[in-house]
């Protein structure tokens, strides 16, 4: 019911305010939480900006307290914020983690992420809220509150991967940015860029994880008629690493110099790959084809195979045909 939601983002947002007063006020957020975020370079606006937080060790300090302020443990449970054991005991979920709370659109606290400070490869990167009533992961892109603005002025919007990215990115200057939070980019994100631009330009981890990513988010936002861009980032760098070790000029400069197309990225992640193996480059051109052949509008798949006629040196004409087979299949 509406009251039942209205009280999950009550009690969300009580948590929240709770976790930033930790960082800043307890010592133990001071000494771990904040000096974890002043390591990883991000300044005390974009902590404000993005509401970080901390959550204490300890088995139910948040529990505990929001018991003592008049929430109901119904709503610490129902959205997540704490589990109960079989033999009935509750627990926090979130303990000795950073915390990075995820607003919707117009600005509800609906569900937080928390970063371990341990490089103990056993202990989970991270940890999330779970789906529930007011949270449905594929529906929220981390950000958007804090970019839409940006993005609806720019006209374009940048993608990212992960929480540290989007930080990053604003605290190099760059606004317009939102990250689906490591799970595939799915058809309502896509809607919600939508409704402030149909550009994208994909920026995601230069790893082969994040390149698997682009190549997947390039076919649902052309299917969906964006118009996107890509970059590729120098190996092993994310957005995050890049925009920690160069100055605000050069990560915008850097965008504008080195964003391209899909074709282009398509053919030097692919092409790359097939080298000069004459079965496999047909097959990567068979793949570039098949990926045009997503796009709705009849005029830019035209611009899309000439540009794919150019780069692969492949014949306009056979390309065209090629296209309009897939594009008749798809429908
Ligand atoms: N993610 C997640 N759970 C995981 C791993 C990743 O929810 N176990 C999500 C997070 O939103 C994370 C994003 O996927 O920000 C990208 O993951 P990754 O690249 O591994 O992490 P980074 O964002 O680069 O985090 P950091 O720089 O702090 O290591
Ligand atoms: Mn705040
Ligand atoms: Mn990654
Ligand atoms: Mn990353
Ligand atoms: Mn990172």
């Amino acid at each position: 019911a509406e009251t039942d939601r209205e009280n999950m983002l009550a009690v969300n947002d009580f948590a929240m305010r709770y976790f930033e007063k930790n960082l800043k006020e307890t010592q133990e957020g001071r000494d771990i939480g904040l000096s974890y975020f002043r390591y990883r370079g991000i300044s005390d606006a974009m902590v404000e900006r993005f509401h970080l937080g901390y959550a204490v060790e300890g088995r139910d300090a948040l529990f505990a307290t929001a018991l003592e302020r008049g929430y109901s443990e119904k709503y610490l449970l129902s959205t997540g914020l704490c589990s109960r054991t079989d033999d009935g005991r509750v627990f926090d979920r979130f303990r000795g983690r950073v915390i990075y709370p995820i607003l919707s659109l117009s600005g509800k606290v609906v569900a937080f992420g928390g970063r371990t400070l341990s490089k103990e490869k056993k202990i989970a990167k991270y940890v999330n809220s779970p789906e529930s009533d007011i949270y449905l992961k594929r529906r929220e892109l981390y950000g958007l509150y804090q970019a839409k603005q940006a993005i609806a002025k720019a006209q374009k919007c940048i993608l990212v991967e992960g929480y540290m990215d989007v930080i990053s990115m604003h605290q190099a200057g760059v606004c317009n940015v939102v990250a689906s939070s490591g799970t595939a980019l799915t058809v309502e994100q896509v809607r919600l860029i939508k409704r402030f631009t149909s550009n994208v330009t994909l920026i995601y981890d230069s790893d082969a994880a994040g390149i698997k990513a682009s190549l997947r988010g390039i076919e649902l936002l052309l299917q969906d008629g964006m118009d996107i861009k890509v970059l590729l980032l120098p190996e092993g760098d994310d957005p995050d690493s890049f925009a920690q070790s160069h100055s605000s000029t050069e990560v915008e400069e850097y965008i504008k110099a080195h964003e391209t197309d899909f074709i282009s990225f398509m053919a030097r992640i692919l092409m790359g790959e097939a080298a000069d193996d004459p079965a496999r480059r047909a097959q990567v051109i068979t793949r570039i084809v098949k990926t045009i052949a997503l796009i709705p509008d009849e005029i830019t798949r035209r611009v899309y195979v000439q540009e794919c006629s150019r780069l692969l040196f492949m014949d306009e004409d056979v390309l065209r045909r090629e296209v309009g087979k897939y594009y008749n299949e798809y429908r």
